[in-house]
């Protein structure tokens, strides 16, 4: 029986449909609200507001559960990599060898950028942020070989999904050679993802960069972690383009922009920023989760709470001893960690974040495990950036793929000043 739900206004009752999704989650339909009674609903920040029905990720953010194409990220942790979770995210399935084969040669082909865009890279100043010049230059991929953006069937959807990919890693390594001021490492094609990225940042001429097998699980995880989490502020951004029908390209150009924030993807720069200022004040943590309560300067606990996320998030656990298994293998330690653990254990236990449901998001920790795979603070956002191309592709895909799909326009109610004219200007 299909359920409804009343609405009552100005002694009139409406009958809403209610929609539920596979995991029983209820929405209502308010779509036909405007048009039957006149009046629209208001939800500052779209908390409670369900934009699209998506079949790639579920949270339950009272349970701390996270599955892509309804498989536990628990499951995939250790097991998959980024790229057979790529495909998973973007096409729907886990891929056959076959398939998983062909997107590998893919990202292998698609390695290269334009000659000529290489020579964008000299026009940035060296202290450029390499989130502008991600964004920057995926739009500018569009300026080259267009007929691999053209996506028209599945094979072009897969080749435009693997080449962008791959060419927003050579960005992202070109982005940092060009910043640090050393020669662009060339792709190579017989290196699997993470190794390849790794190699295009740390290798230099007279020697080449070899990650440990530890290092490159950890680059895998984080990725992998990334790899979508339903609609998030960039996600939502990324629909928001695609929905007037812009390209693949302008779509997540504008994700990256929407991702860039401190309160989004640049939380990662900000809980080290944190870190960094208690330890560089020496302020005991009692003293800087007293300013966090009070509120003083507007300062937050980064890296804790989550609009979603009533409970752990479950991305921060599988990080938190990834952290621990990475610096163990180097036989290393970070104090940043410590002081990190020790503010997580005074946050857990002090009644102002329990009440709020504040607990780690998967920034408290991200951030430690690059800083141990020696990737500089300044490439945080955009490893972010890296990890989160296949949810924003897949969005793209799902919108791309909705033939009765409508332009995304959300309404307001408008506060300004009415009945206004235009007066001289002597007269003002
Ligand atoms: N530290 C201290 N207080 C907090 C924090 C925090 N990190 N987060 C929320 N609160 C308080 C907030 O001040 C408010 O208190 P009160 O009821 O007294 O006004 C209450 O908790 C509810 O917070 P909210 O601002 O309504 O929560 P939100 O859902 O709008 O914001 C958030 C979610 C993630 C933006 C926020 O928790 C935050 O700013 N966290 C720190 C930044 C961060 O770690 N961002 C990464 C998010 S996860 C990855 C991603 O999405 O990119």
């Amino acid at each position: 029986m299909s359920r409804s739900a009343a609405l009552e206004l100005d002694g009139v009752v409406h009958q809403l449909p209610v929609v539920e999704g596979s995991e029983g989650e209820l929405a209502i339909d308010i779509s036909k609200l405007r048009d039957t009674t006149g009046y629209i609903t208001l939800d500052d920040g779209y908390g409670n507001t369900g934009s699209c029905r998506s079949a790639i990720t579920y949270i339950d953010g009272d349970a701390g559960i996270l599955r892509y194409r309804g498989i536990p990220i628990e499951d995939l942790a250790g097991r998959s990599s980024f790229v057979e979770t790529a495909w998973l995210v973007i096409f729907g399935k886990l891929p056959t060898v076959e398939e998983r084969n062909r997107f590998a040669d893919l990202l292998g082909e698609n390695s290269m950028i334009d000659e000529n865009m290489r020579k964008h890279f000299d026009g940035f100043p060296a202290s450029a942020p390499p989130m502008a010049i991600l964004s920057a230059m995926i739009n500018t991929l569009s300026a080259h070989n267009p007929e691999l953006w053209n996506v028209t069937d599945d094979d072009s959807m897969e080749r435009a999904a693997a080449a962008l990919m791959s060419k927003v890693r050579t960005i992202a390594a070109a982005a940092y050679k060009s910043s640090i001021g050393e020669p662009k490492v060339y792709p190579r094609y017989d290196l699997k993802y993470a190794d390849h990225f790794l190699h295009m940042m740390f290798s230099v001429p007279y020697r080449d960069y070899q990650p440990t097998k530890e290092v490159t699980a950890a680059l895998n995880l984080f990725l992998m972690l990334h790899a979508d989490h339903e609609q998030n502020c960039s996600t939502s951004t990324v629909r928001m383009v695609a929905s007037s029908k812009a390209n693949l390209l302008a779509s997540c150009a504008a994700g990256v922009c929407a991702l860039w924030g401190p309160l989004h993807g640049g939380a990662n720069v900000a809980v080290i920023e944190m870190l960094q200022s208690i330890q560089d004040m020496k302020m005991p943590v009692a003293e800087y989760v007293r300013k966090v309560k009070a509120k003083e300067d507007g300062i937050k606990l980064m890296g804790f709470g989550h609009r979603v996320y009533k409970n752990f998030d479950p991305r921060s656990r599988i990080l938190k001893k990834a952290v621990d298994d990475v610096l163990a293998q180097q036989h290393a330690s970070d104090p940043l960690l410590d002081i990190a653990l020790e503010l997580e254990a005074a946050a857990l236990s002090d009644d102002y974040f329990v009440s709020r449901k504040l607990y780690p998001n998967v920034d408290f920790y991200s951030g430690i495990l690059l800083r141990s795979l020696g990737i500089p603070l300044n490439m945080f956002t955009v490893m972010f950036a890296i990890g989160r191309m296949p949810g924003w592709i897949a969005n793209w895909k799902e919108i791309h793929d909705d033939s009765k799909g409508r332009i995304y326009r959300p309404r307001q109610v408008y506060v300004g000043p009415t009945g206004q004219s235009w007066e001289p200007r002597s007269e003002r």
